[in-house]
Parts: structure tokens; sequence; C-alpha cells
């Protein structure tokens, strides 16, 4: 079912600091920050050929994104999402094989305007894994 490697996601605690070694140190395209209030982050996206690495910073009061960082203050991959043609198909596959699907159960929108879902931890080898339903990205944006 589970189809690209849509983004790796990592916590970063300076946003400006992380950009800027992405682009300077690894040479690598590196997007203007946006705030994503509904969402708790503030992300830069690094464009790479066969995927994308979405560097967070906690925004605003209750940060998804923040507890991670008090545990993490050096920063840390948070992460990993792939894409599935289907989103609630998806969930229907994840709930009948016993893996549990965070926030109830349903789809939000995500970071780039398309359904995603986030699946326990616990349950994916210690790594916490978003699926995203492919599409036309909502958002677009700007390089640096
Ligand atoms: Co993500």
């Amino acid at each position: 079912m589970i189809g690209k490697l849509n983004h790796i996601a990592i916590v970063v605690p300076d946003l400006a600091a992380a950009a800027n070694l992405y682009k300077e140190t690894l040479g690598g395209r590196v997007s203007n920050p946006v705030d994503m209030p509904e969402h708790g982050v503030t992300t830069v996206f690094v464009e790479l050929d066969n995927s994308k690495v979405e560097l967070l910073h906690p925004l605003g009061e209750d940060s998804a994104v923040q507890n991670f960082l008090n545990n993490n203050p050096g920063g840390g991959m948070h992460h990993v999402c792939y894409e599935v043609p289907d989103i609630d198909a998806a969930i229907k596959q994840m709930v009948d094989k016993g893996a549990r699907v965070l926030g109830g159960g349903k789809s939000k929108i995500g970071a780039h305007g398309l359904p995603v879902v986030f699946l326990h931890p616990k349950d994916f080898c210690g790594t916490l894994v978003e699926l995203e339903e492919i599409g036309e990205p909502q958002i677009s944006y700007t390089m640096m």
C-alpha cells in the first residue's frame, strides 16, 4: 500500500540555523519558513531529487513538537511520511491489522494541504509514521 517516501521530519531548536546548515553545508535546496498555526509548527522544506526533509520548529503555546524538543534539546528525527493513494482505505487497513491510528482514527489536513494520519510509534518499530494521501500540494513554498 505505501508508496513513495514523502518526507522525513526533523525537529530543530533553531530553524534559521538548521535551514542554513542544509543550504550552506549540505548544499540543499531550502524553502523559506512557513508558519502553520493550526499544526503548531513553523516549517522549512529541503527539496531532494527523490524526497523532502521537513525541518520543524514549535510555534505557539501548545505545539505538538515542543515536548519532543524538551526531551531532545539538540533536535532529532521526529517522523517519516509515506504516501498512500487513499487515506480512508489506509486507516481501515491499519485498524484491521491492529495498528493504532492517532487522532481518534480520523485523518486531518496536513502541512501540505492533503489528508494525513499519524500511527503510534510503538506499533512501528519506535518510529512515528505519517501517512499522506497523495495529490497536488495545496501550499506552495518559495525557495530561499
Ligand atoms: Co510530516
